[in-house]
């Protein structure tokens, strides 16, 4: 036996010859993803604030996918695979929540060597972040502005825009439980916001005081709070990794910077979700 023999990776059977197959880099498209990090400045630390936000789109990626099958099974009535689907979305969000982590080793010093390359380049303008916010509700049409200039994504937002979104999917899902809701929730403008309900208040009350009744409703309801859950921690990440790294400056957007992120903060997706929880 040689020398060579003892590597554990040298084995008989491990492919080499791939002349006439995919390989690993051929299946996932690496040349093109790794090719992706082209720095602007040159300076050392923009590597890592382009990876960052390039994990974080790929992740959001897999949010978007992941949520869209979610809203066709409840409109199937196929709650449990909607709850599966729903599990992989917070589990990608407590992802991007860590990601901050690593962003937070980007000191301000460093990140100011680099700011003025990205011109007024800004996560506002992330497409996928407002296809997720429409996918929950959340609808502002002055953010279809942006995309005016790229007519496919621009009619994918609008399209989105006017879907109803996963919590109009599920208050349905109540109705057609059998729970009362008002007609007016039922047949609301789906472009404008969600407000609160006392209707969807009731009902939820409903499902979690019966929960042996509504198992998968209740179920279902605890997901869509992990959602948001995770959503806020995102956001709060973002607004405390923000001031850590460039205070109280504009943002390259032009908006305030972290008093703009504060106020997004009291947003909300799923109201009667978490009113519920003070009179349970
Ligand atoms: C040094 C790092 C970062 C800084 C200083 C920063 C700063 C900001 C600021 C100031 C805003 C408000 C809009 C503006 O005026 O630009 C914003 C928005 C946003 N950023 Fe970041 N950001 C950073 C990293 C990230 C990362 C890693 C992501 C991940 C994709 C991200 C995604 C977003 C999104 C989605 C918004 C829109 C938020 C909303 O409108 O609710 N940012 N960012």
């Amino acid at each position: 036996m040689g020398r060579m023999s003892k590597d554990p990776r040298v084995e008989n059977s491990i492919h080499t010859d791939f002349t006439h197959h995919m390989t690993y880099g051929e299946y996932l498209q690496l040349d093109k993803i790794v090719d992706a990090q082209s720095s602007r400045s040159g300076h050392h630390d923009e590597m890592l604030f382009i990876i960052i936000h390039q994990v974080s789109e790929l992740w959001m990626k897999l949010i978007l996918h992941e949520t869209k099958a979610a809203i066709l099974s409840i409109e199937a009535d196929d709650l449990s695979t909607a709850q599966k689907r729903l599990a992989r979305v917070s589990k990608t969000q407590a992802q991007i929540i860590q990601a901050w982590d690593v962003l937070s080793t980007l000191t301000p010093s460093e990140y100011m060597e680099f700011r003025d390359s990205l011109g007024q380049a800004s996560g506002f303008q992330s497409f996928q972040y407002r296809m997720i916010e429409f996918m929950l509700g959340y609808k502002t049409p002055h953010v279809l502005e942006i995309y005016k200039k790229d007519l496919v994504l621009h009619q994918q937002l609008e399209e989105a825009y006017r879907e109803k979104s996963i919590y109009d999917v599920v208050i349905r899902a109540l109705h057609k439980a059998g729970i009362p809701i008002d007609e007016e929730v039922l047949e609301r403008d789906v472009t404008i916001s969600y407000q609160a309900n006392p209707s969807v208040r009731d009902a939820w009350m409903r499902v979690y005081q019966q929960t042996d009744q509504y198992w998968e409703l209740y179920e279902l309801g605890e997901k869509l709070v992990d959602i948001e859950d995770c959503l806020q921690q995102w956001r709060f990440r973002h607004m405390k990794t923000v001031e850590r790294i460039i205070g109280f400056k504009k943002g390259t957007g032009g908006s305030s910077g972290v008093g703009y992120l504060k106020k997004v903060l009291d947003q909300r997706f799923f109201p009667e979700l978490w009113d519920i929880r003070t009179e349970l």
